[in-house]
């Protein structure tokens, strides 16, 4: 998949399909849509009047030009009412109408910028869009397939405007875009690949790559590395497993200068959850090859931080870990000495993705000295309960901080929702022999958990995203491709680059 720019004129480029849009509602369209019908001596109004485009949202037309004009084909993609257009409805129809040329074999086409006209979107921001829609929607994740792996053909995309000064604003949207979709693809491998082949150590390699490809910090802790620490939660949560804990650490110093200006993204990395001891049922246990979701999503983010390059320190943690049964695994009831000093009870082995976070965020605040942190995990089947699959729950210590990521995802169009932290919640966490407790009892477990987390932040502002219910989807719909969504790459980058902005 390609995507560049040209200037001309849309009626005279030479393509084998122009993608032109829609509105829904409109009769006589106006526009690049406009001039295209013109041309086509008015058989889009006519199509139009005949009720077979309505210009509903998704909607896709494809019409052969028979030499009324260069271009060979029109592809009208409807994008529904004009009030609720925004970029992320360019990222929608732009995913579906690659994946239908793709459906026809089609392995070049042409798009105007959609949204820059009546839309109003900036020129950079529509391109940006365009960019993700087609990469995202043509995402696919084929090779353990023989047949699929080599006829998946690119698409070369080119978007084309005749307003010169437009062209340096489209390539720089199409390059922020294209960093973003690499980042969120690479999130989507790590949560596709199966737990033979991404375990704990390959997830540290993974890093380690994107750290030497983009000039990043790395360390790796490893088991005995972690054992000096004093890492004893994360280390119960892999000693049933043959394959040995990481501690991944990604160091991003986009402004050296001021080292306070920083960040740090903290995911669960736990490359399978069979729940160990506690095991879980067999049906739809396969789904836990990707309970390090929010691991990729950190690698994801990192990859897409170090190529856009914002003036912002950002650190990269990764607590990577299998939960696995075994004659070495932790029991339920064991009292673990968690890296803080805190005992925990493990009620539960299920209950390993808190446990694993409490020392990756305790080593992030007091150890790396980040005062910002953000965690993401597969945390909680409560939270599918609660959200399910629509939204990522959140919670958080600063209001405003939680304010700016619930707004950063919503520009782009990753919905987050919070949930209280409200003290009562938290006595259902304690213990008759430790500490703490790593189950909180029956209701308001996504509450519970992120309780659990927040015991071993100290003063930092800190957010916890409850990513159980949207790392994986069932179907595939616009940018959504079946199986790892990538969730919550695009709010991460977009909160991160905002905060270097501001
Ligand atoms: N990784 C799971 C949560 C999960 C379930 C994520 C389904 C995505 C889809 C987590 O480690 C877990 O097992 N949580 C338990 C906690 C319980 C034992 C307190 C749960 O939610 O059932
Ligand atoms: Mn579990
Ligand atoms: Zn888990």
């Amino acid at each position: 998949m390609e995507v560049s720019v040209f200037e001309t004129d849309i009626t005279h480029i030479d393509t084998p399909v122009l993608i032109v849009n829609l509105f829904k509602g409109v009769t006589n369209p106006g526009g690049a849509t406009g001039a295209v019908d013109e041309l086509l001596e008015k058989s889009i109004t006519s199509l139009i009047a005949d009720k077979e485009i309505t210009g509903t949202k998704g909607e896709l037309t494809l019409i052969h030009t028979l030499g009324k004009m260069k271009a060979k084909r029109i592809l009208i993609v409807g994008l529904g009412e004009q009030e609720s257009f925004n970029q992320n409805t360019v990222r929608f129809v732009i995913a579906e109408a690659c994946r239908f040329l793709k459906g026809k074999g089609i392995t070049t086409a042409s798009t105007i910028l959609h949204g820059s006209g009546i839309g109003q979107i900036p020129p950079e921001a529509a391109a940006r869009s365009i960019t993700e829609g087609s990469l995202l929607g043509l995402y696919t994740f084929n090779k353990y397939k023989k047949e699929d792996k080599n006829s998946a053909e690119s698409l070369h995309l080119t978007i084309v405007d005749n307003d010169p000064a437009k062209i340096p604003l489209i390539t720089a949207g199409i390059n922020t875009g294209k960093s973003i979709s690499e980042g969120v693809a690479l999130a989507r491998d790590l949560v596709n690949e199966p737990a033979n082949i991404l375990t704990p150590e390959e997830m540290a390699n993974q890093a380690t790559n994107i750290a030497n490809r983009l000039n990043m910090g790395v360390t790796v802790l490893d088991k005995k590395q972690l054992q000096h620490n004093k890492m004893n939660a994360l280390l119960a949560v892999g000693s049933g497993s043959t394959q040995e804990p990481r501690l991944i650490i990604l160091k991003y110093e986009g402004d050296p200068t001021n080292p306070n200006n920083h960040i740090a993204i903290v995911g669960k990395g736990i490359t399978f959850d069979s729940g160990g001891i506690s095991l879980k049922p067999a049906a739809g246990m396969w789904e836990m090859k990707g309970d390090m979701g929010g691991g990729a999503a950190v690698l994801g983010a990192m990859q897409a931080i170090g190529s856009l390059k914002p003036k912002i320190n950002v650190i990269g943690v990764v607590a990577a870990a299998e939960n696995m049964p075994s004659g070495s695994a932790v029991h339920p009831g064991d009292i673990i000495t968690a890296m803080s000093g805190t005992t925990i009870e493990v009620d539960n082995t299920d209950a390993e993705g808190r446990m694993a976070l409490a020392d990756a965020v305790y080593y992030t605040e007091k150890v790396l000295g980040i005062t910002k942190i953000i965690d993401m995990a597969t945390l909680t089947g409560a939270m599918i309960t609660a959200l399910g699959t629509v939204g990522t729950g959140i919670l958080g210590s600063n209001q405003d901080f939680v304010t700016s990521i619930i707004s950063a995802g919503d520009n782009v169009d990753e919905k987050l929702w919070q949930l209280p932290l409200w003290e009562e919640y938290k006595e259902q966490n304690k213990s008759t022999w430790a500490d703490i407790k790593n189950t909180g009892g029956r209701g308001g477990g996504a509450i519970t958990a992120a309780f659990f987390i927040k015991a071993f932040i100290d003063k930092a502002s800190w957010a916890h995203l409850d990513i159980a219910g949207t790392f994986m989807a069932k179907e595939t719909k616009g940018h959504v491709i079946k199986g790892a969504t990538g969730t919550p790459v695009r709010t991460l980058v977009e909160l991160i680059t905002n905060l270097a902005a501001n």
